[in-house]
């Protein structure tokens, strides 16, 4: 195979920590998987920074600069065909997508999400965990589908709940292990997605 890696853009729309995060683990040339483009929808988020300091084109698609959802959409939809996307990563990425856009991505858009899905979906997660006193919380990733926070899981990372916690405590928490969980669930999907390229090559090849 020439090109062995899953071409990944990542959509953000603030600080950037876990791109940061997918940014480090690609350094690594034995990871399965490459950033080819990175989009905001905020202009100055600090992820845009991020990406450039690591060479990977940095887009801004300002959602307010359109009319409605689905021509961003599919503006959107368009600056992702310009690169050889493989898969797209939402990595604090504030916008829900809908349902037109991710039927044209299906099964190709995965999501970081702060809490132990199916629990805490939507926003608030930290918050909501320590009202109903958990004794533990965590992070998903997940696809996306049309409904919110609900799509297939592909890997979860949990982390104790303290009894003297504030929401920015747990949040901190949360974030090192989404620190770790976003790299782990793109390298098992990566791997999966390699080997089923090897097959198919094979009965091309038969
Ligand atoms: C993370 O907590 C992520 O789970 C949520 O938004 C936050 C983004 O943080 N979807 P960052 O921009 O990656 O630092």
């Amino acid at each position: 195979m020439a090109d062995p890696k899953l071409n990944l853009a990542v959509l953000i729309s603030g600080r950037g920590s876990n791109l940061q995060s997918l940014i480090e683990a690609c350094a690594d040339p034995a990871f399965p998987a490459r950033i080819v483009v990175v989009i905001s929808n905020r202009p100055g988020a600090g992820g845009l920074q991020r990406a450039e300091a690591a060479g990977i084109p940095a887009l801004t698609l300002d959602h307010t600069a359109y009319p409605d959802k689905s021509t961003f959409e599919t503006t959107l939809h368009e600056k992702l065909l310009a690169y050889p996307v493989d898969l797209v990563c939402l990595a604090g990425f504030m916008r829900v997508l809908g349902a037109g856009f991710v039927n044209k991505w299906a099964n190709r858009i995965v999501n970081i999400h702060p809490s132990l899905l199916p629990d805490y979906k939507g926003l608030n997660t930290h918050a909501r965990a320590l009202a109903d006193g958990v004794a533990r919380a965590g992070c998903t990733v997940h696809y996306v589908t049309a409904t919110l926070d609900d799509g297939p899981i592909v890997m979860q990372k949990s982390v104790p709940v303290m009894p003297d916690d504030t929401i920015e405590s747990l949040a901190a928490r949360v974030l090192v292990a989404e620190h770790s969980l976003y790299p782990a669930a793109v390298r098992q999907i990566a791997l999966e997605w390699l080997k089923t390229i090897e097959e198919s090559e094979k009965i091309a090849e038969y």
